[in-house]
């Protein structure tokens, strides 16, 4: 999604700017663009790769202590350097950049043409900025009340920075349904992005605003924010927690190998003070005032999108298998539109790696006007929808710069085994040797993982042969289900080749037709209770010349004999399963799509945090 960098300070604004939009890239984009204030403004846009805007701005007049710069995801008009942002107002004197979108632009638009304005662009934010223009010159008011004044007409989502030729010693922030954080920098200065990523390098010090809030900052100033009511504001100053080597790939090719390794310590960091190993006890704080809530609730909605989703289906059969508690899981974009039934009883699980994404976020809104209790899983600390729900837990699995979701996945899905486990014990759904088996075994999963991790020669040779598939089929039974929709997932974002993930069974009701030697089927079959009708599954593939890529348990020989390819993962508890079974499935996706060349950090047309619906 678009991202946001700004600063204000007695640095050069340029180096600041451009390190930021580098390091916004993970976010999914297709231009990129930055404005300069040094007596008169200075815009340069350019379509493709922030590299190419920095090619075209070298030797340019690129001087300036202010500056606002964006790297755009196009939702209103193609991608091209005309509809890049930033965009300026008719005179030239006010610049902006604006993620989000504004749905009443184009009511907006027509009256501000029969007032003369003309548009260059095909954005919605182009006539954001002339609106705020235009309400400056016609009601004669300074900037900063223009600016509220234009929000209270604006429906939609906005995070903006606004620049101007008139105040070259402020820039003028706000935000609604769309993040945007203020650093606090350490030399009487500012930095502004959507998310905390370009600005961790300058100061840990950061505001996160909240909806309709507007922060204005002046140089050599203390920050003010006010809403769009007029009420003043008090900055809330966070520490960040994120480290700058978390944002670098230390050695490795790719954020999402770096990530697909870092799962051995995510995992234990999503465990940490929560899972005593002395007594087995877990203790979840976030979510402590909801246990009892959790332990009686008649059935649990958990909404999501994506992996997360993934991640949600799996916590399906984890409540219900270990809590004995009813569980659906919702797409969010489907959830919020479909009128659900919810009361004060419900409680609703939303998960989302990055806290940010709008479906999900609408899907919180809906519950809580319904009067259901929201419980988030989040990734991103000081995200919105930690902020939006009632109570939560954190995952902890560290930022997550590949675009493909990796470590969230398997951190969700621990903080969901141990939300499960917890009020199992609490309800009594479970027997203590049991509970013990299932607590020592999550444990032990960061070791399994280590172990499944070296399978990674084997799935580079199995890669090279079917790098050139056009389509990949994915099976699995039970809770290992979800992790065939996951792999497909993962395989067909990075790569580009088309992959369904199917429910084992399920494939002689259509997806049987697809089935020839040209199609790979990669069978996740690790499981215990229903092993005999995997084996079954592999069986109906193979009588049509399917190709079989086999995730087996280490040791396993009756489904290894059937398989073309078998690759071996260390044992766990059935219900543990998606843990270890997913760390193949990501190293395939990921060196097939390095085989055919493929942007595997920023794939084509994906968003890292998808913050329009
Ligand atoms: C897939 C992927 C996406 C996200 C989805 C939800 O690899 O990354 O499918 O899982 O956009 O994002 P979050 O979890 O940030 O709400």
């Amino acid at each position: 999604m678009c991202g946001i960098v700004g600063y204000i300070g007695e640095k050069q604004a340029y180096p600041i700017l451009i390190n930021g939009l580098y390091r916004l890239e993970y976010r999914g984009y297709d231009s990129a663009g930055i404005t300069l204030v040094n007596e008169t403004i200075k815009s340069y846009k350019q379509k493709g790769k922030v590299s190419v805007l920095e090619d075209f701005v070298s030797g340019k007049d690129i001087k300036g202590h202010v500056g606002i710069a964006h790297t755009r995801w196009a939702t209103h008009g193609e991608p091209n350097n005309v509809n890049a942002h930033p965009h300026l107002s008719n005179s030239e004197k006010l610049a902006i950049v604006h993620n989000g979108i504004i749905e009443n632009y184009d009511t907006l638009k027509k009256e501000l043409i029969n007032r003369g304005y003309t548009f260059h662009s095909e954005t919605d934010t182009e006539v954001l900025i002339n609106l705020i223009e235009d309400i400056k010159t016609k009601e004669k008011v300074d900037l900063i009340e223009a600016v509220r004044i234009a929000l209270q007409s604006v429906i939609g989502a906005y995070a903006i920075v606004i620049a101007s030729e008139e105040y070259p010693d402020m820039l003028i922030a706000a935000r609604k349904g769309s993040p945007l954080v203020v650093g606090v920098g350490k030399e009487n200065d500012f930095y502004l992005a959507s998310d905390a990523t370009p600005i961790i390098q300058y100061t840990d010090e950061v505001v996160y605003l909240e909806d309709e809030e507007i922060a204005i900052l002046k140089k050599g100033e203390i920050l003010q924010i006010k809403n769009i009511k007029n009420k003043t504001i008090n900055p809330y100053v966070q520490k960040l927690s994120i480290s700058l080597d978390a944002l670098e790939k230390q050695g490795y090719e790719h954020f999402m190998l770096k990530e697909i390794y870092e799962q051995v310590n995510s995992i234990k960091d999503s465990m940490r003070g929560r899972l005593n190993p002395e007594n087995w006890n877990i203790m979840l704080g976030g979510i402590v005032d909801y246990e009892l809530r959790l332990m009686n609730a008649k059935r649990l909605i958990i909404v999501a999108c994506g992996t997360s989703f993934h991640a949600g289906l799996v916590g399906e059969y984890l409540f219900e298998e270990l809590a004995r508690i009813p569980v659906e899981v919702e797409y969010a974009s489907e959830f919020r539109y479909r009128k659900p039934i919810l009361t004060e009883d419900d409680t609703v699980i939303a998960i989302s790696q990055s806290g940010e994404t709008a479906d999900t976020l609408a899907a919180i809104q809906i519950a809580k006007e319904k009067g259901a209790k929201v419980l988030g899983i989040c990734n991103v600390v000081g995200s919105s929808i930690s902020r939006e729900t009632h109570a939560g837990v954190f995952t902890h699995a560290g930022p997550e710069i590949g675009v493909a979701s990796t470590k969230a996945f398997t951190a969700q899905v621990t903080v969901l085994t141990l939300m499960a486990l917890r009020i199992a014990k609490m309800k009594g759904s479970i027997i203590a040797s049991h509970y013990q088996q299932i607590v020592h075994e999550l444990y032990e999963i960061p070791n399994k993982i280590e172990e499944a991790l070296k399978t990674d020669k084997l799935i580079v040779e199995i890669s090279e042969k079917f790098k050139n598939a056009h389509n990949f089929l994915y099976l699995g039974r039970g809770i290992n289900f979800p992790v065939a929709l996951e792999g497909a997932l993962k395989l067909k974002e990075i790569s580009y080749i088309h992959a369904e993930g199917y429910p084992a069974a399920e494939m002689k009701h259509g997806p049987i037709a697809l089935i020839d030697e040209n199609m790979p089927t990669v069978v996740i079959s690790t499981n215990k209770t229903i092993y005999d009708k995997v084996m079954s599954n592999i069986q109906e593939v193979k009588a049509r010349k399917g190709v079989i890529i086999a995730i087996v348990s280490s040791g396993d020989n009756q489904i290894s004999e059937s398989a073309d390819y078998v690759i071996e993962v260390p044992h766990t508890q059935e219900i543990l399963d998606p843990l270890v079974n997913t760390i193949p499935l990501q190293l395939l996706s990921y060196h097939i799509a390095v085989m055919r060349g493929c942007d595997v950090d920023r794939p084509r047309n994906l968003a890292k945090s998808v913050t329009v619906e």
